[in-house]
């Protein structure tokens, strides 16, 4: 009774695209699987998979053996794709979820088990947010305190990149996990996400319901490569250019990022994105930074909110991590790119560092741009990769309903160790 995504997501690389021939087989999105979380309600959740063009796929939802709900669609000529679009369901688990393919007498049925409903948020960015939880301070009894969250879900895409917007992921390092020791410690810098799961274990503590979270992040990357074509366009971003610094560790290669690791997400119902970059745009295309940063977090946006038929929320929560300048003394311009990152509810907190009020205007415009974390100890662990130690949580208080203090705390102990650097 195991799903084909499950075969696939741990071993196999997924080859499967949207433009695969008609002989597809008849399966889940990739990241469909086992031990997911699917979006709450007030959301509908998304359901998506590939089949045979012009059978009928039903998609249930059950729970104890009983149906709770049920969707009909057709797959799609052409792209050989499925999708429906679940009713709004409360938060808790676990369900099982079945799809069947019906196509003339032949009658296939996949299912996955052990879903549940909850927030799901994906996280972004570059070695900060790729920074795994075997790497922070504490490490081991961070790793060993897993049996209370074992419905905080955890994916870890794959470091992959594509020339062209890829529909389904190419492949995933850690497939929908419950968190235990092996797979939150796996390895540096490959999953799962320090910051990603400090932040979701917060937030189920606060919350006490399901939390998914999705890592995608890739070490020494600029914001260009995590940008769709559309957004550079709008920014004027000059066509490829050299990336100077010996940061730059991870690919520069404009939209690659994108088109594997972000996109293939697009038809996802989503509750918001958390986000840490911006290093390695200090010496590349930093001026531009105040254009493209924007622009992508209106780009993802939209596209979420298309790409799941209207249930991700058009003005998502987005939060991003606003280093303290001092921080980064040795490397004086390294804050740079983080200084327009200005919201109007942390002003008076950063007044020092948050100098150009003209880039600090433009980012005030956009809706419900949260600030995650605004400040760190000034001890200095490294320049580069910072130490989460005393953030100030702004803005996630007004959009996810967790009080300040309580976040603030929670990630004093989530402080990277960085003995490798
Ligand atoms: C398809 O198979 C499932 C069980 O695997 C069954 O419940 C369902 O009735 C079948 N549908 C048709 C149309 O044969
Ligand atoms: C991973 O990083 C830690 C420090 O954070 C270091 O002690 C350990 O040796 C590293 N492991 C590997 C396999 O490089
Ligand atoms: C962005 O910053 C650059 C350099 O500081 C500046 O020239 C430009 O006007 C800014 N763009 C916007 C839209 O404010
Ligand atoms: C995902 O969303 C896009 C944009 O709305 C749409 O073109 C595509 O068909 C969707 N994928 C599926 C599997 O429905
Ligand atoms: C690590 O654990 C010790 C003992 O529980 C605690 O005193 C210390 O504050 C922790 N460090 C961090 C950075 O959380």
């Amino acid at each position: 009774m195991v799903a084909p995504g499950f075969v696939f997501g741990l071993v196999l690389p997924l080859l499967l695209r949207a433009d695969a021939s008609a002989d597809v087989g008849f399966r889940f999105a990739s990241y469909i699987d086992n031990y997911m979380v699917l979006q709450k309600e007030p959301a509908g959740a998304v359901i998506w998979g590939y089949g045979v063009s012009g059978a009928t796929v039903t998609v249930t939802l059950c729970q104890d053996q009983e149906t709770i709900m049920k969707k009909v669609t057709s797959v799609k000529a052409h792209s050989n794709s499925w999708m429906v679009v679940l009713d709004p369901v409360k938060p808790g688990g676990p369900y099982e979820v079945m799809a069947q393919q019906i196509l003339g007498r032949k009658n296939f049925t996949l299912r996955i088990h052990d879903v549940l409903f909850g927030d799901v948020w994906l996280c972004s960015g570059q070695s900060n947010m790729q920074m795994t939880v075997s790497q922070i301070f504490n490490a081991t009894s961070e790793l060993s305190n897993t049996a209370a969250y074992q419905s905080v879900r955890i994916l870890s895409v794959s470091l992959t990149q594509a020339q062209q917007e890829l529909e389904d992921l190419a492949k995933v390092d850690l497939q929908w996990s419950k968190p235990t020791l092996e797979n939150l410690g796996h390895g540096n810098f490959t999953y799962m996400s320090a910051l990603c799961w400090l932040f979701g274990r917060y937030l189920h503590d606060t919350l006490r319901y399901p939390v998914g979270l999705i890592s995608s992040s890739w070490a020494g990357t600029p914001i260009e490569a995590w940008s769709s074509e559309r957004s550079l366009k709008a920014c004027g971003v000059p066509r490829q250019g050299f990336m100077p610094s010996d940061l730059e560790t991870g690919p520069s290669e404009y939209s690659v990022l994108w088109n594997a690791m972000i996109h293939p997400f697009h038809n996802m119902t989503l509750k918001g994105v958390i986000w840490y970059q911006g290093e390695s745009n200090v010496n590349f295309n930093r001026d531009l930074y105040n254009c493209t940063f924007p622009a992508l977090i209106e780009d993802w946006r939209q596209t979420f909110h298309d790409g799941s038929q209207g249930q991700t929320e058009r003005f998502f929560p987005f939060g991003f991590v606003q280093e303290k300048q001092e921080f980064h003394a040795s490397v004086e311009s390294a804050g740079a790119p983080m200084r327009p990152l200005c919201s109007s509810a942390a002003d008076e907190i950063v007044e020092n560092y948050c100098s150009n009020s003209q880039q600090t205007a433009i980012l005030r415009q956009l809706p419900r741009l949260e600030w995650l974390l605004v400040a760190f100890l000034p001890q200095r662990f490294s320049y580069l990769h910072t130490c989460l130690v005393q953030p100030q949580m702004m803005g996630f208080p007004r959009s996810v309903g967790i009080k300040q203090q309580t976040l603030a705390m929670s990630l004093t102990q989530g402080c990277p160790a960085l003995s490798w650097l």
